[in-house]
């Protein structure tokens, strides 16, 4: 792990029904540490989503959409077959929602022998990080998250509109109270008041920064691991460098609130 990101949790078997004051614990641990990983915790779709409402309603993909039989878990699947993977560059789950999920719980049941890391990277980290000139400045700016420039160029038959939504480019975390980048480098298309060269030197300035090693963790799966982020305040990055080996899962999301 890192000292910004991430911690190892273990002695708890999340495919059981937990206790409120173990709910309370992860959830504590998930607000200090941003990114929670498990190991050997083979999970059915009831127990993930059990799982997940431990935390909140859960939330739909507005994108995707679920399996069947279980509209709010979403297969995360590659294999020799696949032209793309999900989550292939850095990005907040949803942030182009109007409320983006607050989190998301992957479980992986089949990873390559090597490859198929998730990197994760703390957006409070990454604003601790800035000057404050450069703090002053984006504070109060907002930015259009959008996501049809990816949907329609993976599915281009389908005939959908996906959402756009304007968020705070500078969040408050609802439960921490601390300040973070509400950034999702994938999903920005513009941000508001500036010309677009300048909105557009300003999104790469900050994706760049968000890059920083230093802000990171990598996590390195095994079968039946499990990563539960909180989506506010971490971008994320699936490396697909496996090809053409499989790796499989699912993942749930739990509904969050409007960025301020
Ligand atoms: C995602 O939720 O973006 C996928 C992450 C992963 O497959 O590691």
């Amino acid at each position: 792990m890192t000292k910004p990101i991430g911690a190892v949790v273990s002695g708890v078997a999340l495919n059981e029904p937990l206790s409120n004051k173990v709910v309370d614990e992860l959830h504590s641990a998930l607000m200090e540490h941003q990114v929670l990983f498990f190991r050997n915790q083979p999970m059915d779709h009831e127990s993930h989503e059990r799982l997940g409402r431990y935390f909140g309603e859960l939330a739909g993909h507005s994108g995707v959409g679920g399996i069947e039989g279980h509209p709010n878990v979403v297969k995360i699947h590659a294999d020799a077959d696949s032209k793309f993977v999900a989550g292939e560059d850095w990005h907040m789950d949803l942030s182009e929602d109007p409320e983006p999920p607050m989190g998301s719980i992957l479980y992986l049941h089949t990873v390559p022998p090597v490859g198929g890391d998730t990197l994760f990277a703390s957006m409070y980290a990454a604003y601790d990080a800035l000057s404050p000139a450069m703090k002053a400045f984006i504070d109060p700016l907002t930015a259009v998250h959008d996501s049809n420039h990816i949907y329609r160029e993976l599915f281009p038959d389908v005939d959908k509109k996906y959402p756009t939504n304007t968020h705070p480019l500078v969040r408050t975390h609802p439960v921490t109270k601390r300040k973070c980048l509400f950034f999702s480098k994938s999903k920005i298309i513009r941000i508001n008041g500036l010309t677009k060269p300048e909105g557009e030197a300003l999104r790469d300035f900050l994706a760049h920064h968000c890059e920083n090693p230093n802000f990171q963790v990598r996590f390195r799966w095994e079968p039946h691991s499990i990563a539960f982020w909180d989506n506010r305040c971490t971008q994320h990055f699936a490396t697909w460098d496996y090809f053409p080996e499989t790796r499989s899962g699912y993942r749930v999301s739990v509904a969050g609130d409007k960025p301020y």
